[in-house]
């Protein structure tokens, strides 16, 4: 039987198929499976590993070009939080919500634009999720949401603005980064949060404060 690939398995790589690394063994880019001595992953994987280890370190060898030395690689593993429904939403109606914790800096919207988007989830693909703070100086966004243009900003600091249908990439302004986009899955009506792409400002770690 096949088994359904999530948002997740889609955006970043990761596999649950049978062969594939369990949580906190190594991911090979091959899709060979990884023995016990050791663990290869590709660089997505590592930055977007749903390893269960939180906080945790793994030893990675066999690295090209660092024959014989080991690193050290620590995992985050994201909680998966229910955030809104489905038939709840309405297009250009933001929700708020916090992720990946409570914590400084995890303000959140759930919005369906109206239009697809790149990691929107539902039957129009245009359901997303971003963290709200701008990855520049933390100018604060959740008041700029353009529901026209499926846009976020001007920044009220340096006026950058995002766009929401391209994982929130810099439009115009001084950001460099784009606007940290919150992975989604859909479980029937439910819609769940299940990770992060891009860094929270004002972190050094999504996980951390
Ligand atoms: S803080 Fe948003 S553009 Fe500078």
């Amino acid at each position: 039987m096949t088994t359904p690939v999530t948002t997740r398995e889609r955006l970043t790589g990761l596999s649950r198929s049978p062969g594939s690394a369990k949580h906190g063994e190594g991911t090979c880019a091959s899709g060979l499976e990884p023995d016990k001595k050791s663990a290869c992953m590709s660089r997505r994987a590592f930055l977007f590993g749903s390893g269960a280890i939180i906080g945790g370190t793994v030893i990675l060898t066999n690295i090209p070009g660092m024959e014989g030395e080991a690193v050290a690689a620590e995992i985050a593993g994201y909680p998966r939080q229910l955030i809104g429904r489905l038939s709840k939403l309405k297009v250009g109606k933001p929700v708020s919500f916090r992720y990946p914790d409570k914590g400084r800096n995890s303000n959140s919207i759930l919005v369906k634009l109206g239009a697809p988007a790149g990691g929107g989830i539902g039957p129009d693909a245009d359901v997303v999720a971003f963290n709200t703070l701008c990855p520049h100086m933390g100018g604060l966004l959740q008041a700029t949401f353009k529901p026209k243009d499926q846009a976020i900003g001007p920044c009220p600091l340096h006026q950058t603005t995002f766009d929401l249908t391209r994982h929130g990439m810099v439009i115009a302004g001084h950001a460099t980064e784009s606007l940290p986009q919150v992975l989604l899955e859909l479980e029937g009506d439910k819609i769940w949060a299940v990770g992060m792409i891009g860094l929270i400002y004002g972190r050094y770690d999504n996980l951390k404060s």
